[in-house]
């Protein structure tokens, strides 16, 4: 009996000691377990790190980097209406515009050498000059990798202190959309400052809105089709500087020579960021950046120096009657009361029967006269006198789409409706 009884009792240890083995077997899985998870867990999170490490983020800003621009989808206007300051637009725009300070390393700014620059320019001869501007030449290259690059070579050495120089190429090199002109590089070597862009093949709008001006005289080329996809082009880099941009930068220097259009006619804005630069530039030039150009700048910046987005919406209403008009914003020479464009077309902008009268006869007609008058509104929306009813540039943009869209569908659906002439 007590045998059986103490068989029974070494049964019942030996089964107590094998639970126990398993139990603390079990136990010391889920432990090892645990340990490999928070081990991977470790390695993940300093992969992650890592990574987000070499994609240089924005310095400016927290926000993470840019997506490629939006359609843009803003509220009607009379929404809109009303005081808009720098900070109130960049709030309107939510989450987009807190994104926009963009990532410079994607593409890269390079740093150029004088001596580069000087190779890729043939010298910085005049057979490659493009064009002059206030601060300076600029003029035609070709980089060691084949790329056509525009250098301009800023010819106001001591005016600028070096340290404002560079930091204003970091703004520059950190703004990225399709509608704006993109910093290649820069160099910046004893006296000498330089920019470096991309070539645009066909130069500044203005040429080509007003070639009797230049050289080879003529008449313009541009057609209806093309100035109003340029003025929507254009519309989307000053919406992307004003609404896409934390916080918004202001152009300042909006004008027909700053959109610069490529081989195929699409336009970019360019010098953004260039207006701060010449900021304490005197001045008895016909373009100071205190005041931008003559023509193009707000009547409240002009009698105030308060400056805001909407100083950039008139100027680009400026633009908008040059390209309806074919008119350059100030011209003397023309009778008395029509030497100020938007002084001459302002009172006709709204009235349907009139908008005709003001419209560039070298267009030949070929244009309809509804979507004329729709551009014409516009621009009297931009350029008039109260700076809180100009519209924001998301609006023009909204405006503008369909305008260049129905153009393209009008022609696609019958080919000899309102056909435009070639381009060169
Ligand atoms: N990236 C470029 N590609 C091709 N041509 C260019 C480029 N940048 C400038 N140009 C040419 O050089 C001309 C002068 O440009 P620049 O920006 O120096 O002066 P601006 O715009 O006429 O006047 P401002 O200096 O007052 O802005 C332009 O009108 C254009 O013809
Ligand atoms: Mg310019």
């Amino acid at each position: 009996m007590s045998d059986a009884a103490g068989g029974g009792g070494d049964e019942y240890k030996r089964e107590e000691s094998v639970a126990l083995l398993v139990i603390v077997s079990l136990a010391a899985l889920s432990l090892l377990s645990l340990i490999a998870a928070f081990a991977y867990y470790c390695y993940i999170t300093r992969k992650v790190s890592r990574r987000m490490h070499s994609l240089h983020l924005p310095k400016r800003s927290g926000s993470p980097p840019s997506p490629p621009p939006r359609a843009p989808q803003p509220p009607p206007p009379q929404q809109q209406q009303g005081k808009e300051s720098p900070s109130s637009n960049s709030a309107s725009d939510g989450a987009g515009a807190a994104m926009a300070v963009v990532v410079a390393g994607e593409r890269g700014v390079q740093v150029f050498s004088y001596r580069q620059l000087h190779a890729a320019t043939g010298g910085f001869g005049r057979a490659h000059m493009v064009g002059q501007g206030s601060f300076g030449a600029v003029y035609r290259g070709v980089l060691p990798d084949g790329r056509k690059v525009a250098v301009k070579l800023m010819d106001r050495p001591g005016k600028q202190g070096e340290e404002e120089f560079e930091m204003e190429v970091e703004l520059l090199s950190r703004l990225r959309s399709p509608y704006l002109l993109g910093l290649i590089g820069h160099c910046s070597e004893g006296g000498h400052r330089l920019l470096v862009y991309e070539f645009m093949a066909n130069g500044g709008l203005q040429e080509h809105l007003y070639p009797n001006r230049g050289s080879c005289g003529g008449i313009s080329k541009l057609d209806w089709d093309t100035r109003m996809r340029i003025a929507l082009e254009a519309a989307k880099g000053l919406e992307y500087l004003h609404e896409r941009v934390n916080p918004p930068v202001i152009h300042r220097d909006f004008k027909s020579s700053n959109i610069l259009l490529d081989k195929d006619f699409h336009a970019r804005v360019s010098d953004f960021g260039l207006a701060k630069l010449g900021s304490d530039r005197a001045g008895g030039h016909v373009s100071t950046r205190v005041l931008g150009t003559q023509g193009y700048v707000a009547p409240e910046y002009a009698l105030t120096g308060h400056l805001t987005t909407k100083s950039d919406v008139y100027s680009y209403g400026v633009v908008l009657l040059e390209l309806l008009t074919g008119r350059v914003p100030v011209d003397m020479k023309r009778p008395p009361g029509e030497g100020v464009l938007v002084n001459w077309a302002l009172p006709m902008l709204t009235d349907r029967e009139k908008v005709v009268r003001i419209l560039d006869p070298a267009l030949e007609g070929q244009y309809s006269l509804k979507d004329a008058v729709q551009v014409a509104a516009i621009a009297a929306m931009c350029v008039q006198p109260e700076a809180d009813y100009r519209p924001l540039m998301a609006d023009v943009v909204q405006s503008l789409v369909p305008l260049v869209k129905n153009r393209s569908a009008q022609k696609a659906g019958n080919p000899s409706v309102q056909a435009s002439k070639p381009l060169d």
